[in-house]
């Protein structure tokens, strides 16, 4: 079959033509005794995964980081839990709500490994990691560090709170393809002083895909009293990990990026002993010292979304973890294995496989990121993030489970024939 031709067959097969959970589970079932990384070449599983979803055939969609699109059956029941909420209205709210919430938050702890009273769900990492910062206790002239390349709501909260409370920031840059571990913990090392209060990393960067080694961090920030706040708003759904196997202090998370939970949704994390001195961002009704419930009043919201959390948690466990996460890796390494090393390219993504996942960022060297953009979805119909800023200049590029590696090969094409 002529590369045109199966690509539109692949969308058209991407059209909503959803699996029912009976055939779901036996089209699974066929594959159980597949080891993850074989099955992470086999595209006529990912094709029926990709049966899943409706996707625009107009576009390749290779900017899955910002939104993950929700397959349709988690969609179907999303719908059923809004017109659901509507038919009970006030009642809805007035029962049965709050211990609803609670437990879909038990379902996310449960993925993550934590008890369910250390957890909330929040509306995405912003919320999550925002209401650490700017509730943590300052004091004039305490510091903190993070790098360049975090999220910048992050490093405006940081700002802010540096304007407020007189806090001082220190911020380094990551490498992109450090030679070690100790390289990054060593670097975080320098920038601690006697003053340092609190550390935040992320888990993966978003601009390169780049997957710290957190735990290591976290042991060298505890041993000189510092707390570390981690930013993983690309792990959950994405890698396998526990939250407690990380030592950090706080997580955060947006549960509609690779968890597929519909738009709105997050986590936040606390380790139990430093619930009581957070401040919430909004005071709670009633405010019980251990219980981080006080952290998560936010009046009143589109209950419905956190009722699907626990329809996308089904499917991701359905579909298998360790699947997803050697697919996404796969899929990176299909098209950057391929490009790497043209002398036209630059990659801001780790050589190491270890160090990345799903995510990873490819320059035109001479040529601006937004220009790269602009053919890249003009000319070849793909759709990225282009990237200009903290030492990177680019355009991300992040596939999703429906992505088939022949819409990768016309990103190999087009990254061969820019120059
Ligand atoms: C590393 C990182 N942190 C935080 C965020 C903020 O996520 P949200 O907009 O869902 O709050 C993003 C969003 O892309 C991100 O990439």
């Amino acid at each position: 079959m002529r590369k045109r031709e199966f690509i539109k067959k692949a969308g058209i097969l991407g059209m909503g033509a959803a699996m029912s959970d009976k055939l779901y589970l036996e089209m699974i079932g066929k594959y159980a005794e597949v080891p993850a990384g074989e099955l992470a070449e086999n595209e006529d599983f990912w094709l029926d995964i990709r049966k899943e979803y409706r996707l625009n055939p107009d576009i390749i969609n290779l900017e899955n980081g910002y939104y993950n699109i929700i397959p349709e059956p988690t969609l179907d029941k999303y719908i059923r839990h809004l017109r659901d909420v509507n038919y009970q209205g006030s009642y809805y709210m007035r029962t049965v709500q709050t211990d609803n919430k609670k437990a879909m938050a038990a379902k996310m702890a449960a993925i993550a490994g934590c008890p369910a009273d250390e957890l909330i769900l929040t509306r995405n990492t912003t919320e999550s990691l925002d209401i650490i910062i700017g509730g943590y206790p300052w004091k004039e002239g305490d510091e903190a560090v993070m790098a360049e390349q975090d999220y910048p709501s992050m490093l405006s909260m940081f700002r802010q709170v540096g304007r407020r409370y007189g806090v001082v920031n220190r911020i380094v840059s990551v490498p992109t393809d450090p030679g070690s571990d100790d390289e990054i913990v060593n670097l975080y090392a320098n920038a601690i002083t006697g003053k340092t209060r609190l550390l935040m990393i992320c888990h993966m960067i978003n601009i390169t895909g780049h997957i710290l080694p957190v735990r290591k961090i976290c042991e060298m920030a505890h041993r000189r009293g510092v707390e570390v706040m981690v930013d993983g708003a690309h792990t959950v759904g994405h890698i396998s990990f526990t939250i407690p196997e990380l030592g950090c202090d706080y997580f955060g998370s947006s549960l509609h990026k690779w968890m597929s939970v519909p738009l709105g949704s997050g986590l936040l994390w606390v380790k139990k002993e430093h619930i009581r001195k957070i401040w919430p961002l909004m005071a709670p009704f009633e405010d019980k010292p251990e219980d981080i419930s006080r952290l998560n009043h936010t009046g009143t919201l589109p209950v419905h979304t956190d009722l699907a959390v626990e329809d996308a948690v089904e499917y991701y466990l359905r579909l298998g973890p360790g699947r997803k996460e050697a697919r996404l890796r796969y899929l990176q390494h299909y098209w950057t294995d391929k490009v790497r090393n043209l002398p036209h390219i630059e990659m801001y993504t780790p050589s190491d496989p270890a160090r990345s996942c799903g995510i990873a960022t490819v320059g035109v060297k001479g040529m601006k990121p937004s220009d790269l953009g602009d053919i890249l979805f003009k000319k070849y119909k793909i759709y990225t993030a282009p990237v200009d800023g903290a030492g990177v200049h680019g355009c991300r590029v992040t596939p999703n489970v429906f992505t088939t590696t022949e819409e990768l090969d016309v990103l190999v094409r087009a990254l061969k024939e820019i120059k």
